[in-house]
């Protein structure tokens, strides 16, 4: 239930930093939820992106909470490291791999330290429909909302609306739709990609 890869689905990843590295600019900070976020090869590589976009000082004010309910206990250790295997890696283009990863043993690479610290593990059960923080800029969810009941999907959407700051993004996995019972609440920016504005 947890796979994922860097750079998985990074063609929405990539349209959602480029709309937020517009919006940075006179903000002080710029506050991302990556809800169901699994070993953080997602968190991560959205930070990786939006810091190609930024550039390293805007990027310092980034704070990307990235949560899953986490039942095997494996996740937050693994993002507090940031270390991973080359299988994981291994669809990155390689300059950018070279950039954000350091070898630290035969087939184990490290992420550099300003990605990793823009980064916040939260172990959180999405269905709890509790959100820990609110006022994100943007929410990320994407291969999660598949795995529950219809009527849970439009609960969490809906506390994802409550979480947004008024006319910010959420981004979702490109099968995933807007159920009917919230369409007016969030608005499609882009006919070719599933990012939504918080209406
Ligand atoms: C297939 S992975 C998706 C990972 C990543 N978002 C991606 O697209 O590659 C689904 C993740 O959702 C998490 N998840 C499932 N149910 C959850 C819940 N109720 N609350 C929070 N996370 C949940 C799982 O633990 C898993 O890590």
């Amino acid at each position: 239930m947890a796979f994922s890869f860097f750079f998985r689905d990074h063609f929405i990843l990539d349209r959602l930093a480029d709309i937020l590295s517009k919006d940075i600019f006179g903000q002080k900070e710029i506050k991302i939820w990556d809800a169901g976020c699994a070993l953080g090869q997602e968190p991560f590589t959205f930070a990786i992106l939006l810091s190609e976009k930024v550039g390293y000082f805007t990027f310092k004010k980034v704070k990307i909470f990235a949560s899953d309910i986490d039942e095997t206990g494996e996740y937050q250790k693994t993002i507090e490291n940031g270390i991973y295997p080359y299988q994981d890696l291994s669809r990155i283009p390689k300059d950018i791999f070279e950039k954000y990863f350091t070898k630290v043993s035969e087939d184990k690479y490290r992420i550099v330290s300003e990605i990793h610290t823009r980064v916040k593990f939260v172990k959180h059960n999405l269905l709890g429909l509790n959100p820990f923080e609110s006022n994100f800029d943007a929410i990320i969810c994407k291969n999660v909302l598949l795995h529950f009941s219809y009527l849970e999907r439009v609960k969490v959407l809906q506390m994802f609306y409550n979480t947004l700051k008024d006319g910010k993004y959420l981004a979702l996995e490109q099968t995933q739709k807007i159920p009917t019972e919230l369409v007016d609440k969030f608005k499609q920016v882009f006919s070719d990609v599933t990012i939504y504005k918080k209406v």
